[in-house]
């Protein structure tokens, strides 16, 4: 779908719409169109109503692996869906869980507007792309290292699997692939906070940031504000695949550091622990050639405006 004027009256539906970037996304859709007609499925498992401050929409605070579409939802016809919902905890080991709830929460929703062929765009992760230190572009090969990045890895092949059956062939399913995301409301995520959030939160403790050995890891660190464009631009392209949602940088966690005392106004150095987990990604890196080209997606922030405007956002909070 082509995204409407400002003022058109659209239906959309946001799962996932109380976490840290479906919030964003909520936000950014009803200040954008006042007329919108927001409705957020979201079993509040990670999320925090207080992300959901001024939301002006209908709630359904019911899990999505279990929700009866038909009698929650009626026959509410949706002209555009965010499906953003989905256990974030990278740390849950229960496979069954993971797979469970991430998976079935999709495929129920696909089965709910197959008839329909809604337009979803979906969160899938730089997780599908395992620990592969290189700048990772779509075609790359999916190799995820633990059972989130596997469980988003079958919501990518779910889509692929209903856009085969040639009566769906046209059915617009696109995958927005987060790289990490850092940003304004996401610290009800607490350790599955961004470093860019925990890190800050030490700082301000007074305490030395505390990082592995010896802090030159690289992560493509993406500001919530432009990971929210990437999702509406993916969802207006009309266009099915997926799509790298990053920076388009790599930078280091001393290059955090650096930036958060620039803004914090400190001069605290990082101390340097021991890495106990063997398969820490030691590099991430989103190839933006397909987003930029298709989408017309252009990162605004890179790591120093983007740690500048979230510092001050903290602090305005605090
Ligand atoms: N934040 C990142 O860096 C990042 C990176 C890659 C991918 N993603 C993906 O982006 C999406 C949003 O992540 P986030 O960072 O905002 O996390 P979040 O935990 O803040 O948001 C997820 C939301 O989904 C809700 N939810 C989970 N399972 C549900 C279910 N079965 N039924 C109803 N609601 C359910 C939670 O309550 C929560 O509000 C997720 O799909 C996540 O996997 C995020």
């Amino acid at each position: 779908m082509t995204l409407p004027g400002k003022n058109a009256i659209w239906r959309v539906l946001v799962t996932g719409g109380a976490g840290f970037i479906g919030s964003r996304l909520v936000r950014r859709i009803e200040d954008e169109w006042p007329n919108a007609d927001v409705t957020v499925i979201d079993d509040f498992r990670s999320g925090n109503f207080k992300n959901l401050e001024g939301f002006r929409g209908e709630l359904i605070a019911l899990d999505m692996a279990k929700l009866d579409y038909k009698k929650h939802l009626r026959a509410q016809d949706f002209d555009a869906i965010f499906h953003l919902a989905s256990i974030t905890d990278t740390r849950v080991m229960d496979q069954r869980q993971m797979c469970w709830d991430n998976i079935e929460s999709f495929r129920r929703l696909l089965e709910f507007t197959r008839e329909r062929q809604t337009p979803i765009t979906y969160a899938s992760s730089a997780a599908t792309y395992g620990i592969d230190a290189r700048v990772n572009t779509e075609t790359d090969p999916r190799k995820p290292a633990n059972v989130y990045g596997f469980s988003k890895v079958q919501l990518e092949n779910l889509a692929e699997k209903f856009r085969r059956d040639p009566e769906l062939a046209g059915w617009k399913l696109n995958a927005v692939r987060y790289f990490n995301v850092y940003g304004p409301h996401e610290q009800h995520k607490g350790a599955m906070a961004s470093m860019i959030n925990q890190l800050y939160l030490q700082m301000k403790q007074g305490k030395r940031p505390r990082v592995f050995k010896h802090g030159e890891q690289k992560r493509d660190f993406v500001h919530v504000d432009d990971a929210v464009q990437c999702t509406l631009l993916a969802m207006n392209s009309g266009k099915a695949g997926v799509f790298n949602t990053g920076s388009g940088e790599a930078r280091s966690f001393n290059e955090v550091i650096e930036q958060l005392n620039k803004a914090l106004g400190l001069s605290l150095e990082p101390e340097y622990i021991d890495n106990p987990f063997p398969f820490f990604q030691p590099f991430t890196q989103a190839d933006l050639s397909r987003s930029k080209a298709e989408l017309g997606y252009e990162p605004k922030y890179n790591l120093e405006n983007g740690v500048a405007q979230y510092v001050k956002w903290l602090e305005a909070q605090a």
